[in-house]
């Protein structure tokens, strides 16, 4: 359950409603209640007291009694993402990372909602690219001209800090770097973001999965994700990587692990790799042919 959806409950709870009817073709990727809350808060919606019961309904439609509450979410994290480098990027990355702010503001919506999102340093053009995009679209997304505060954490596949449930539970301000390495490897973008912050070296925390930054998906909206799961949903950082990663990400990690085994790769072995990452059986053959190793031969 999303946190604004415990909120809600609580908060219908309290008024005494016990159940909350929703509306006819309610679309909703999380708990009902997560996604009431997200919605109570854009103003898409409001509730409403019928003689039989509680509604939520769209916000055009009449409401003979409006249902008050107090729907307070938290201010803390802010969760930044950094556009300093916008002007870096050709034209299909600019798309690319409009894209990931989109997949980011729906990962918030599961857990939080765009309120704790800021979008720091964005040049006009991305505004007119996002606006493109999400022609229509409703949100509540923070926007700040200057940079994250210099007392943020910064989020750094090459950071020299690692990053562990402790700080992601506890951090208020968490950035990612609004860098996409499409076309080209951005080596350094998020250090030198933190810099133009005065971030100090020590606040550039990687996150890795069992020593490696290998296999840690390096979307912004999945980082995002992974950040939302450690905090809200309670999951372990491992467990919270594993889920947010693509069958890319796992080929990834796979073809290291096995290269380190190779040539010859012990099956048993094999299997327990893959059944860590929660590999099927095809994204494992496609590592190990990635990663030239044979798995089951005999090994010289
Ligand atoms: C595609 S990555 C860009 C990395 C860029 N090439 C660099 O070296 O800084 C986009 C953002 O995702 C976040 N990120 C990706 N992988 C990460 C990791 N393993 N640990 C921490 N942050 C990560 C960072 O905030 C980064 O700025």
């Amino acid at each position: 359950m999303g946190l604004l959806g415990d909120l809600l409950r609580r908060e219908l709870k309290r008024i005494g409603v016990s159940e909350l009817v929703y509306p006819r073709r309610f679309r909703c990727r999380h708990e009902p209640e997560q996604c009431a809350a997200v919605g109570l808060l854009l103003g898409r919606y409001r509730l409403c007291r019928f003689p039989d019961g509680a509604a939520l309904v769209r916000s055009n439609t009449p409401c003979p009694e409006p249902l008050e509450l107090r729907l307070e979410p938290p201010a803390e994290p802010r969760i930044y993402i950094d556009l300093g480098l916008w002007d870096l990027h050709t034209d299909a990355e600019k798309n690319e990372l409009v894209e990931q702010i989109a997949a980011s503001i729906a990962a918030m919506r599961g857990q939080l909602w765009d309120g704790n999102l800021v979008l720091a340093r964005a040049p006009r053009e991305f505004f007119e690219r996002f606006g493109r995009a999400m022609r229509g679209m409703r949100h509540a997304v923070r926007i700040s001209e200057g940079p994250p505060p210099s007392a943020a954490v910064y989020l750094d596949p090459e950071g020299p800090c690692l990053a562990d449930e402790e700080l992601l539970r506890s951090a208020p301000d968490i950035v990612v770097g609004g860098v996409v390495d499409k076309e080209r490897v951005y080596k350094g973008a998020t250090a030198r973001l933190a810099a133009s912050a005065g971030v100090p070296d020590g606040r550039r925390c990687r996150i890795e999965l069992r020593g490696s930054t290998v296999g840690v998906p390096d979307r912004i909206n999945k980082i995002i994700e992974i950040v939302l799961s450690v905090r809200f949903a309670g999951l372990p950082l491992e467990e919270a990587i594993i889920r947010a990663q693509a069958r890319r990400d796992k080929v990834y990690r796979l073809m290291r692990e096995l290269q380190r085994e190779g040539p010859c790769v012990d099956p048993a072995r094999a299997e327990a790799l893959a059944q860590w990452l929660r590999a099927d059986w095809k994204t494992l053959e496609l590592a190990a042919a990635k990663a030239h190793v044979k798995v089951g031969c005999q090994s010289i």
